[in-house]
C-alpha cells in the first residue's frame, strides 16, 4: 500500500490535493496514460462491447475517501472496429458541472503518434459526439456522458474504479 500511494503521488497534479482547489486538464497531463494505475475489463456491459477495455488512473483515492479528489484522471480505452476510442473525465472541481457529474468534465482523446490529443472537452459531447447507444431512439439513455455515469453517483459517476 505504501508503495501504491508513493506511486500515486508522482502523479498528484496537486501537492497535498485538495478538494476545494480547481484542476484544469491539460493535453500534458494526459502524455503517460498508459503507464497509470490500469484495470482491465472484459465482456460486454450496458451495450459496450469489445475485447479488451482498459481503465487508466493517475491516483487511486486514498482509502475510504467519499469522492476522488480534484486532479484525478481517468482514461477509458475501448476498441471500436479497427481504431480505439479514448474517453476521460477529470475531477476538475470548483463546482464544475453541477447538473450532470459534479466537479467531472468529460473528454475525448485521440492517439496521434503516441500522442493523446484532446478531440473535445466539457460538461457533455458536443452534438454528434456521444455514444451511439444500443437502446435506439426509445432509450431513456441519450449518449450524454453525464447520462449513464448517473449510474454510479454513489462511486462519485465513476463505475470501474472503486472508492
Ligand atoms: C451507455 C452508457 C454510458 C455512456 C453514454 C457513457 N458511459 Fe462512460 N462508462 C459506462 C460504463 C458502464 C463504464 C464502465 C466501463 C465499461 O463498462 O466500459 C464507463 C466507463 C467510463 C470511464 C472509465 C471510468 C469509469 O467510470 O469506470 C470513462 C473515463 C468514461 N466512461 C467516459 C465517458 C465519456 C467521456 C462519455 C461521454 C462521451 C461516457 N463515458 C458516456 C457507461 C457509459
Amino acid at each position: 500500500m505504501l508503495l501504491l500511494l508513493l506511486g500515486c503521488l508522482d502523479h498528484d497534479p496537486i501537492p497535498g490535493g485538495v478538494d476545494d482547489r480547481v484542476f484544469v486538464a491539460m493535453q500534458s497531463h494526459f502524455t503517460d496514460f498508459r503507464s497509470w494505475t490500469t484495470i482491465t475489463l472484459d465482456g460486454e456491459i450496458d451495450g459496450h462491447s469489445g475485447t479488451e477495455r482498459l481503465v487508466f488512473v493517475s491516483a487511486l483515492p486514498e482509502e475510504g475517501s467519499d469522492s476522488f479528489p480534484v486532479g484525478t484522471l481517468i482514461v477509458k480505452s475501448a476498441p471500436v472496429g479497427e481504431t480505439v476510442e479514448l474517453h476521460a473525465m477529470v475531477k476538475r472541481g470548483g463546482g464544475y458541472n453541477p447538473g450532470g457529474a459534479p466537479g467531472w468534465e468529460w473528454f475525448e482523446l485521440k492517439e496521434s503518434a503516441g500522442i493523446p490529443v484532446i478531440l473535445w472537452r466539457g460538461e457533455e459531447p458536443p452534438s454528434g459526439e456521444g455514444y451511439v447507444v444500443l437502446g435506439g431512439e426509445d432509450s431513456a439513455v441519450d449518449g450524454d456522458c453525464n447520462s449513464c455515469h448517473q449510474a454510479a453517483y454513489d462511486n462519485d459517476y465513476v463505475h470501474e474504479v472503486p472508492l
